[in-house]
């Protein structure tokens, strides 16, 4: 794996932005990085403040920042509609008839939505769920196939104040119930199914299955996107073009608090629970903006395309509301990078020319894997920047991605950020930063990072730490909803007044960071956080597992694979059909991403006299494949010998 310490080590190549490219950068050079930068963390308030007088406010903040660790307010006494920044200021303005959204579907069905088109589309949703009784910070499951619809619904309940929560269209129906219980939603949004793959993805199926066991929820909105048949509950299920039949596409768009509630979207943690990371508004959009404006440095003539799917933070902050804030033109596509095949991302670079092109390692992974020849069969010279988000790229990955697709003129920004952090916080600028591959660089202005030691003293040059932020930012999380404590303890625990990422980070002697991945038991499986405890707790619902150790292994396509270590109940017997069960079965409990890619069935597991799993040692033993670490508080060394022998036999 090339994500690891050894090989950042000796990453000695840079790319200095060309000169043409720095010349139209809105920031052009390291120097004036370096002035605004200090500035920006010297007096944070002043300068988000300056970012967020570019958006749409209805009444002007008296205050730009209250802060009393762990809990800031942005924009104190501001009000603001966040999908008036996005989308009203656009549609009534030189905008109107530009395109927000240049839609493909798998199938190659094609839409182009203007902003006048985008708000007009907003306007009626939101009259729509009026209708249905959806008001003011009402929790709203939004959970669709990449179709503008999900952006519309996302947008229309931001118009109302509502708070969507969107789910992923890889979940299963446990996962949509857990969230549904969680957040307590009224409302669900979904389509009949989404295309993936050229098949049907069953999203309302899966609704209807998560609804048998909830109690919450009165009314389902579904989108026809598939026209296969689904079963529609009477009084409860609705289509939505019917609800949207006579209704008017005016909408005024009301007033909110600053600190409003915007968003709940969850994300996995150390414990088996995912976490409901909660984002307000006027901090959060100005996160959103201000990033899109200097790390993309969008242009009104930039065709920008962010390959992420809407139900992760990247297409909440790089496909909803940074983009639309900036008035960009975008492109968004509803199905897999390989349907039919793997030049379709290519193929659509060249026939809207993109000219921003935003996706993840793993993604460039796959694509290096399937052979240049699909790339070099089109016209990919629309480019002009390149970004990658999720997991550290590996310089091999950075330099196919800068020569293959940016043709070696197009900047590469690394961008490190998290669910809980809303925006990019650690990045390059593209018309300054000297680029080296496989480091997110330096921090975006306003971010005050750094990587401290265990007793909180900041590490020197290439000394290993932990990756914190030491000033409030605008677009942090305000809490893990219902779990303040939870909140408090997972982020700012560790050092006083600091919030602690979970990553394990060095600095090289440019300053640059290179994050070498999570400190607590979460796996980044192709760019998507998954809690090894989630997957363990999935895997001893099923009636044969007694118990269950889930670790990462080095992976060149995912970044990690998933492994699963089970010992079974007495008189149980591991077989090839077992193991397809316990993977189908974490599919259902959780979705496909979480099946485990390797399960080792073993008479017991590495324990600690105290009985907790040493999960330590399986990740030494599915790693290297020798166990290096301290072992002297192993309960009974046989069980290593065993797991050893267990292993060498799959391999
Ligand atoms: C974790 C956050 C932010 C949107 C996608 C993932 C890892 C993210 C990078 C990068 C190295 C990265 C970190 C982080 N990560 N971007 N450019 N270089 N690592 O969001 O699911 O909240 O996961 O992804 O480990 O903590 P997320």
């Amino acid at each position: 794996m090339s994500n690891n310490i050894e090989s950042h080590l000796v990453e000695d190549r840079v790319f200095k932005p060309s000169k043409e490219f720095s010349k139209q950068a809105r920031i052009s050079s390291m120097a004036e990085y370096r002035r605004i930068w200090k500035e920006s963390v010297a007096n944070p308030g002043k300068f988000w403040a300056g970012e967020a007088s570019e958006l749409a406010w209805q009444t002007k903040w008296k205050k730009p920042l209250e802060w009393k660790a762990p809990d800031a307010k942005w924009f104190v006494g501001g009000k603001l509609n966040v999908s008036e920044s996005c989308l009203d200021r656009h549609a009534t303005g030189a905008r109107r008839n530009k395109a927000a959204i240049i839609f493909e579907g798998e199938p190659g069905d094609k839409r182009v939505l203007t902003y006048a088109q985008l708000h007009r589309e907003v306007c009626k949703f939101a009259n729509v769920l009026t209708a249905q009784g959806v008001k003011s910070k009402d929790r709203v499951i939004i959970y669709m196939p990449m179709i503008p619809e999900a952006a519309i619904a996302m947008l229309a309940c931001a118009r109302l104040g509502a708070v969507h929560s969107v789910i992923f269209g890889g979940f299963s129906a446990e996962s949509i119930l857990d969230r549904l219980d969680d957040c307590g939603a009224k409302h669900v949004i979904t389509a009949d199914g989404g295309w993936r793959r050229g098949k049907v993805v069953p999203l309302k199926d899966n609704v209807d299955q998560a609804l048998k066991k909830n109690k919450t929820v009165e009314s389902v909105i579904v989108y026809k996107r598939t026209g296969q048949k689904v079963a529609m509950k009477k009084g409860r299920d609705h289509w939505w073009h019917e609800l949207e039949e006579g209704v008017s596409g005016k909408h005024k768009a009301k007033a909110f608090d600053s600190e409003h509630p915007l968003f709940i979207l969850y994300t996995s943690g150390s414990t088996g629970k995912p976490k409901g990371i909660l984002h307000t508004s006027g901090g959060y959009l100005t996160g959103a903006y201000t990033t899109c404006k200097y790390v993309f440095d969008m242009r009104d003539d930039d065709v920008y395309w962010c390959t992420a799917d809407v139900g992760w933070i990247t297409g909440h902050t790089y496909i909803v509301y940074g983009p639309l804030a900036m008035g960009v033109t975008q492109v968004m596509y509803e199905g897999a990078p390989n349907f039919p095949d793997f030049g379709r991302f290519w193929q659509m670079v060249e026939e809207y020319g993109v000219s921003i092109f935003y996706t993840a390692p793993t993604a460039i992974r796959a694509f290096i894997k399937a052979g240049d020849q699909f790339p070099e069969k089109y016209d990919l010279s629309s480019l002009r920047l390149l970004g990658s988000v999720g997991e550290p790229i590996n310089p091999e990955a950075w330099m196919w991605y800068h020569n293959k697709i940016g043709g070696g003129r197009c900047p590469i920004v690394d961008t490190w950020w998290q669910t809980e952090t809303g925006a990019i916080m650690i990045t390059p600028l593209p018309g300054a930063t000297p680029l080296k591959p496989g480091t997110a660089t330096l921090p975006f202005f306003g971010v005050d990072a750094a990587i401290l030691d265990e007793t909180g003293r900041e590490c020197k040059a290439n000394e290993g730490g932990r990756l914190v932020i030491r000033q409030p930012w605008p677009s942090m999380t305000r809490t893990i909803y219902r779990d303040k404590a939870r909140f408090k303890k997972t982020y700012w625990s560790d050092y006083d007044g600091m919030y602690t990422a979970g990553d394990g980070a060095r600095r090289d002697k440019q300053g640059n960071f290179w994050i070498v991945g999570r400190l607590d038991d979460v796996l980044n499986v192709s760019g998507h956080r998954l809690g090894t405890a989630e997957v363990e707790s999935a895997l001893v619902g099923h009636k044969a597992v007694a118990e269950a150790a889930v670790v990462g292994r080095p992976d060149d396509l995912k970044g990690q694979a998933v492994v699963a270590f089970v010992t079974l109940k007495g008189g149980i017997e591991g077989s090839p059909e077992l193991l397809g069960e316990l993977r189908n079965h974490v599919g259902t409990v959780i979705g496909a991403i979480a099946k485990p890619d390797d399960i080792h069935f073993a008479p017991a597991l590495p324990k600690t006299r105290s009985g907790k799993i040493m999960r330590r040692l399986l990740k030494e033993l599915v790693g290297t494949g020798n166990v290096t670490g301290n072992t002297t508080t192993l309960e009974d060394f046989g069980v290593l010998a065993n797991l050893k022998k267990s292993i060498g036999r799959k391999k």
